[in-house]
């Protein structure tokens, strides 16, 4: 028997290409959540609630707001259904609620689901590991659309949190320096900057550099097109179907854990 994906924030813009890439895999659509005034998309069946949704499904993927993450997280391990999860901007509470659901339930969690941003986090962290921080300065440096809600994206604290472990460290020990603006005083030795840009229809870019005194290192990549989150969401979907209970990522999908 087929798959049964079930599609939270159905009527959203990676809730729809989630739908054409559920199709596409060969899975069954079991359904999707829309709050009032949305438009999903035609002829999927819309369930009342989160609840019901996870009920229905064999696996959910959620795609929607980080303040819903905690119920959407509770539901899953309710019900005992996997989830993979996409939302970006999650607060520690939240990402606590994440955690707690990962020990009842298989849950897939990445920042961005597109396999060469995988890539890059594990090249982030092996250079890291070989350029002394004291002597290359790590900035990230991230653009996205218009509509995007937060800031820094939640790729850009991947990277953050791949050099920190690159060094050693963690990204809270490390500190961080972002949104430089006036009187900032001399960069610090240690701390990793961050800035957003917001503009246009930009779907994601993310550059990496490593500065030190006398040369530079870039490592950047660039999204082209929102669908291929959906794509690798829907391939999280797949392998995360019949795991045992435990937080995942996309090394794991991809097998580079
Ligand atoms: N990890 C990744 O690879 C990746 C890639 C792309 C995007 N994202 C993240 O995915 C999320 C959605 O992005 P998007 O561009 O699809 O946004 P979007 O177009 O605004 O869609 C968001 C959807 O979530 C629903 N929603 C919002 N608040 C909700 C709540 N409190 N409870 C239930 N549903 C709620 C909305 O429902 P209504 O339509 O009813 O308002 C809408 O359908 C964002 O956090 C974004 O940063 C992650």
């Amino acid at each position: 028997m087929s798959l049964r994906i079930g599609i939270t924030g159905i009527a959203g813009r990676m809730g729809r290409l989630l739908t054409e890439e559920v199709a596409a895999a060969g899975a069954v659509l079991a359904g999707g959540t829309a709050r009032s005034g949305s438009t999903p998309p035609g002829g999927v069946p819309i369930l009342r609630d989160a609840v019901a949704l996870f009920a229905a499904s064999d696996v959910v993927i959620d795609f929607t707001h980080a303040s819903a993450a905690a119920d959407h997280a509770a539901a899953a391990a309710d019900a005992g259904t996997p989830l993979v999860l996409g939302t970006s901007g999650l607060s520690p509470e939240a990402e606590a609620a994440v955690a707690r659901a990962a020990g009842r339930v298989p849950v897939v969690y990445a920042a961005n689901f597109a396999p060469g941003v995988n890539l890059v986090l594990a090249l982030a962290e092996r250079m890291a590991a070989a350029l002394p921080a004291d002597a290359y300065d790590a900035e990230i440096l991230e653009m996205h659309h218009r509509q995007k809600v937060d800031a820094p994206s939640g790729t850009a604290v991947a990277l953050g949190r791949a050099v920190a472990r690159g060094r050693g460290t963690t990204l809270e020990a490390a500190g961080v320096e972002s949104g430089r603006d006036g009187h900032t005083g001399p960069r610090g030795t240690g701390p990793i900057g961050f800035a957003a840009l917001r503009g246009g229809q930009v779907v994601g870019e993310h550059t990496l550099l490593f500065a030190a005194g006398a040369e530079q290192i870039a490592l950047t990549h660039r999204s082209f097109d929102r669908r291929v989150y959906a794509t690798g969401a829907v391939r999280a979907a797949l392998w995360a179907h019949g795991r045992a209970p435990g937080l995942y990522d996309m090394k794991h999908v991809l097998g580079m854990a």
